[in-house]
């Protein structure tokens, strides 16, 4: 087998910017300990994220070119919407600003005080919004999930019996929708199988719920069912991808993942009622049906993107850089989530620094070592995207401390990624060192995007 080589050639490039140590101590001090408060100038490989950060293929920027911006009926909707259904066959495609704003207009109709959605992991933005509607969110990830370091195939699966008991325990009426997120990007970017998907679509059928998928790693999800279930091996992805929406009544996605474009979501169903009632909210909050808070040019690349991202050389390439990043920090002793994600490398910062305690957060001071030793930014998903408070305001954890390396679309090439391996092994052999931090400022709801910390002396 030779090696996989990066399934495109580069015709355009941004600089990236070089900075001291010394700089670099500065910068984190001004951005009180959160890598969300780095200008990203001062920042030399960006893993904050995989969302709106993908290169865009030459296609893409020729059909940004080509958008029609027109207020209603524009062909690049049409465009768009006939993309989406190639995929999805749900006759309703209602397109939105991103991911977020798709889940406030779906929680905003089916949400309320005293009811629950289920899914197999939540994303932070989808469970603020279900909050924000009154209702409670509820994660029953499977018991492979739950172990960072112990690969499976599908550590995204849902524990089914989970759910049934849930079911049977809160009553079917009073949870509305049951959600699938694929890859599960919380839970370390780990696959769901199709086997799963029918299981939980079965119960939800028994109890009439309505089963949507959170899409916005279709394709690589898609992949890792052709590389690991039984009988997937010799289906195309494009083909796997429309079974995995057939078992579903709807969906919402954020463009800005496998979609490679910089901006950009949408809804997608068949239940006609909630559709227009979606779209009669989207028109008071996004815009008319047909552009959704997007431009024309917007909508186009989406188009094209949804194409390009079935491209299975573009997969083996995309699932193995993942999994080539992972191996290197394995075989240094890293503790590293396993297996490799699909979109993002996860440090398990509770072993990686054992001496911090989680209260102290220690996913959040292993970002800010990072960011110190090479200029990586990269985001923690832990206690600090996730902790709750009791009444004595002690703080209750999340289940897993997590370090988030997130790989942007077609970005970086392997010497990026061997110089990121680098340091963070490092970083490892210095780790005792590390520190632990204290919240000195921070919102009530999603509070890592802006929380103020400070290094314990
Ligand atoms: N669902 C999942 C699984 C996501 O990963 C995200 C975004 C969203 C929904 C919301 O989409 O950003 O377009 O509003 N995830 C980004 C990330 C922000 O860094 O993982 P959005």
């Amino acid at each position: 087998m030779k090696t996989i080589i990066e399934p495109f050639k580069i015709k355009s490039v941004e600089p990236i910017f070089f900075t001291t140590p010394e700089y670099r101590v500065e910068v984190l001090k001004n951005a009180d300990y959160n890598p969300f408060l780095i200008h990203s100038n001062d920042v030399l490989i960006d893993l904050l994220t995989d969302s709106g950060t993908s290169a865009m293929s030459s296609d893409q920027w020729a059909g940004i070119m080509k958008g029609d911006e027109s207020y209603a009926g524009s062909p690049s909707y049409f465009r768009f919407k006939d993309a989406v259904q190639d995929i999805t066959h749900m006759p309703h495609v209602i397109p939105a600003h991103q991911g977020r704003a798709a889940e406030k207009i779906l929680f905003s109709i089916l949400g309320g005080k005293g009811k629950y959605f289920v899914s197999n992991t939540l994303f932070d933005t989808t469970r603020a919004n279900i909050e924000y509607s009154g209702a409670e969110g509820v994660d029953f990830i499977g018991e492979a999930g739950k172990h960072p370091t112990i690969p499976a195939p599908f550590k995204g699966n849902m524990d089914v019996e989970a759910l049934k008991a849930f079911i049977e325990e809160k009553g079917a009426a009073n949870i509305p929708l049951c959600i699938i997120t694929v890859t599960n990007n919380s839970g370390g970017g780990q696959p769901v199988s199709m086997g799963n998907i029918k299981a939980v679509k079965a119960v939800c059928h028994e109890h009439h719920i309505p089963l949507f998928i959170d899409a916005c790693r279709f394709a690589e999800n898609s992949y890792f069912i052709k590389l690991r279930e039984p009988g997937y091996a010799d289906i195309s992805v494009k083909e796997i991808a429309r079974e995995l929406f057939s078992h579903a009544d709807g969906c919402t996605m954020s463009a800005k993942k496998d979609a490679f474009a910089n901006i950009g979501g949408f809804l997608a169903m068949h239940d006609e009622t909630l559709a227009q009632q979606c779209r009669n909210l989207l028109i008071l909050t996004e815009g008319f049906p047909t552009y959704g808070g997007l431009a024309g040019r917007d909508l186009e690349a989406i188009a094209i993107g949804l194409k390009e991202v079935l491209d299975e050389h573009y997969l083996q390439y995309r699932i193995r850089s993942i999994e080539y990043i992972t191996n290197k920090l394995e075989a240094a002793g890293v503790p590293v989530m396993l297996p490799a994600g699909g979109h993002a490398v996860y440090l398990d910062a509770k072993a990686f620094l054992d001496h911090i305690p989680v209260h102290q957060y220690p996913g959040q001071a292993l970002v800010g070592a990072l960011y110190l030793h090479g200029g990586i930014r990269a985001v923690e998903i832990g206690s600090l995207m996730f902790g709750k408070y009791n009444d004595q305001h002690e703080l209750i954890p999340a289940a897993l401390e997590l370090v988030r390396l997130a790989i942007p679309r077609r970005v970086y090439t392997q010497s990026h990624i061997d110089y990121v391996a680098e340091v963070i092994i490092e970083v490892f052999e210095q780790r005792k060192a590390i520190k632990g931090l204290t919240i000195i400022e921070e919102a009530p709801t999603l509070r890592h995007f802006t929380a103020k910390l400070k290094p314990i002396q």
